[in-house]
């Protein structure tokens, strides 16, 4: 069995300072507005209570529960959706927030779902954009962080449901073998 390290990537303070960057940004683009904010879960939930908590405009909140990967590190390449939005977002905008975007399949998934619904707009928040494994291009109108590869875990993100309680992010690095 493989064995892993984790090392650091992101401190607390600094995913902090970003969050608050990422909600004063998402304040000024909809003041007046009284935005639908929807987590993807459940690697979101961290990053979602921190963003609508800096928010200075009022929203309304709903989730989605999408599973794209199996056990492990590689993507399974199928989308699905185990919980839908229970709000009505006809006419709404409605921003759509999640953890770590990395081939794209499940926001592009999600994202035409949504639009099916008939909401005023749909923009898409993340944490972190990797860009590694790339495979639709999703726009993304506000990100937290860009990083080009590796496998992370911590502040929400796990590895087989591991590490997900960290407040700071890891990179996980496989242990040189001591044979
Ligand atoms: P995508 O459909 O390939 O963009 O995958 C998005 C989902 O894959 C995220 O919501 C995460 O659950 C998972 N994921 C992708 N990369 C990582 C990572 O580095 N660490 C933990 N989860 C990841």
């Amino acid at each position: 069995m493989k064995e892993y390290r984790k090392e650091i990537l992101l401190p607390r303070d600094k995913i902090q300072q970003r969050v608050r960057e990422l909600a004063l940004q998402i304040s000024r683009d909809y003041e007046g507005k009284e935005p639908i904010l929807i987590g993807i879960l459940n690697g979101v939930v961290f990053f979602f209570t921190d963003l609508i908590r800096n928010l200075h405009i009022p929203i309304r909140l709903d989730f989605i529960r999408a599973a794209s990967y199996g056990a492990g590190m590689a993507s399974s390449g199928t989308i699905r959706m185990s919980k839908d939005v229970e709000i009505n977002i006809e006419g709404q905008p409605v921003i759509l927030v999640e953890d770590i975007v990395d081939t794209g399949l499940t926001l592009s998934k999600i994202k035409e779902k949504l639009e099916a619904k008939g909401p005023e707009s749909v923009r898409i928040c993340v944490l972190i954009d990797k860009r590694e494994r790339r495979q639709t291009q999703v726009p993304i109108d506000y990100c937290g962080f860009h990083i080009e590869e590796g496998f992370i875990v911590g502040y929400g993100l796990d590895f087989n449901e591991r590490y997900r309680h960290l407040a700071d992010i890891f990179v996980l690095k496989e242990k040189e073998s001591s044979t």
